[in-house]
């Protein structure tokens, strides 16, 4: 059941409940009004029969006709048998209550008889209370007060059932934006209006949303670098192979057909020379596909150390005046592929970082252990991370972004900081190895 019908319904039970205990009120009052109201007109007409008898005791008839048209009370002339002698008119009201309302309230009082001093053949006169008018009066009223008390309670349900509609509006439509981000669309926002606590969470989504656009935006720039690297990777490969490679099979091609030709002529001394530039050209050819190979997969080529020693040679070629350390104490086989190749990566982008950014003059790279993990540190003295360096809001930060994420995929963490002596940063990494670094895998396996 929705929250405002529910709502409605609990409210709606509380003004039903109030309504019966008014109606219950009314009509008690309503007995005791028409009680007093009965018995006050039986005194008046006590008082009235025993002053006309004093005044005329003969003319009891006449005596009798004063009540006709009374309202309440009806005087009755009776003889010493109890037969009725004359009778005075009730007044009936023309709209009557109706019954269940005559049964809820009390009886009339008992009438009253007031025996006559001997006078001819009549013998007293009786008062009747009759309520039917007086309940006929009461009954309107009473309507009428609870028409009020109904039309007040059903005003009441229409003005909360109104109110809290328009106080959850904004949940329906925080309610329509959760289901477009389940549907991955997150450019959606809600209007951030109603009351303060609804206020707080279109506030809360809001940014939330804007924080999962954010973070498709920067995976979907991250997909689009990888396969442009993956392009040019290939391009590189393919350009590699043709102009390198192709040459040196073509040249071996041309040889053999020479060497066919020198032996078909007969000419046997010269084909070892021959036999020798084919067996250069293929050992130069193996030379260079191990090379593609070590840079498509260096850890595997090569393993760990050797792969950052390269990396290492390859960046002191290029930027000779840079001091490089290189500090690696663990076995690297007793590590996981998976954790060589992200420390290795780590390392990778952590040295062109502070090379590329930092202008240091001494970067230092450290492959370390301690009882459960595995600390990879890339320390430079550059000029430090600018301040938006570790923001969220920085300029393209896919290589620290990347960093990020492989650390996680491993449970790890990364921490940025100031290098050593307030210069450069220091980047440390603890990559978890439960058992992988005190013992070699293939121990673990077995
Ligand atoms: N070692 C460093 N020294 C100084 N600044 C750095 C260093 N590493 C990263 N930064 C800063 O952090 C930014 C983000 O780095 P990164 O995510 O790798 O992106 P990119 O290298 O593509 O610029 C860099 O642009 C640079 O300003
Ligand atoms: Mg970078």
């Amino acid at each position: 059941m929705p929250l405002r019908v529910r709502l409605i319904v609990w409210v709606g039970s509380v003004l039903l409940v109030s309504l019966g205990c008014g109606s219950a009120l009314v009509v008690w009052h309503a007995g005791k009004s028409v009680q007093t109201e009965l018995r006050a007109a039986l005194d008046v007409g006590t008082h009235g029969i025993q002053n006309g008898l004093a005044d005329r005791p003969g003319d009891l008839r006449r005596l009798v006709a004063t009540f006709d048209g009374n309202r309440h009370v009806r005087a009755l002339l009776l003889d010493d048998q109890d037969r009725l002698v004359a009778a005075s008119s009730l007044t009936v009201p023309t709209r009557k209550a109706p019954g269940w309302f005559r049964r809820l309230i009390a009886d009339a009082p008992a009438g009253v008889r007031v025996t006559l001093p001997q006078a001819g053949d009549a013998a007293a006169i009786v008062l009747q209370a009759d309520p039917t008018s007086e309940i006929s009066e009461v009954w309107g009223e009473s309507r009428d007060a609870l028409a009020v008390l109904a039309g007040f309670a059903l005003l009441t349900m229409l003005v909360i059932y109104a109110g809290v509609g328009r106080a959850l509006r904004p949940l329906e439509s925080l309610s329509v934006a959760f289901s477009q981000i389940g549907k991955g669309n997150y450019l959606g926002r809600v209007p951030q209006h109603g009351p303060p606590e609804l206020m707080r969470l279109a506030d809360s989504f809001n940014r939330m949303a804007s924080g999962l656009a954010a973070a498709a935006a920067q995976n979907r720039r991250l997909n689009e670098r990888l396969r442009t690297l993956q392009a040019e990777e290939r391009a590189e490969l393919a350009r590699d192979l043709h102009d390198e490679v192709g040459p040196m099979l073509f040249a071996v091609d041309m040889t053999a057909a020479a060497i066919e030709r020198l032996a078909g002529n007969g000419r046997a001394a010269e084909i070892p020379a021959h036999v020798q530039s084919i067996h250069d050209a293929v050992g130069r050819m193996q030379r260079h596909v191990r090379a593609i190979l070590e840079r498509l997969r260096p850890l595997q080529a090569v393993g760990l150390e050797a792969a950052v020693h390269r990396l290492v040679s390859f960046w002191r070629g290029r930027r000779p005046e840079i001091d490089f350390v290189v500090g690696i104490t663990v076995h690297e086989e007793w590590l996981h592929d998976d954790l060589k190749e992200t420390a290795y990566r780590l390392i990778q982008e952590g040295l062109s970082n502070a090379i590329r950014h930092g202008d240091p003059t001494r970067v230092e790279l450290v492959i370390a252990s301690d009882d459960d993990a595995l600390i990879v540190e890339v320390t430079d003295d550059g000029q430090g991370m600018p301040a938006y360096g570790t923001d969220e809001d920085g300029p393209a930060r896919l290589g620290l972004m990347g960093m990020r994420e492989r650390v996680m995929a491993m449970s790890g963490s990364l921490s940025i900081r100031q290098g050593s002596g307030r210069k450069g940063i220091s980047l440390v990494a603890r990559l978890p190895c439960a058992g992988s670094v005190d013992a070699p895998i293939q121990d673990a396996a077995e």
